[in-house]
């Protein structure tokens, strides 16, 4: 499903790019996400949200 349309970037482009450790202003830069019309911006950060909280727990979070 696209979130950007204006830079046709895809929930996956972003999934990805939260998995291998992005943030917001990463995949902004990376894509072009929310700098043409804006209108993706808040969907973009709510899908990266979720991706984040979806993510496994860190090993090593549990050690302290
Ligand atoms: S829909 Fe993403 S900048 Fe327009």
């Amino acid at each position: 499903m696209y979130v950007c349309l204006c830079k046709a970037v895809t929930s996956q482009q972003i999934e990805d790019a939260v998995v291998q450790g992005d943030s917001y202003a990463q995949i902004r830069q990376k894509y072009g996400v929310g700098t043409d019309c804006g209108c993706c911006g808040q969907s973009a950060k709510q899908l990266i949200r979720q991706t984040v909280a979806n993510l496994p727990a860190c090993e090593f979070s549990e050690a302290s």
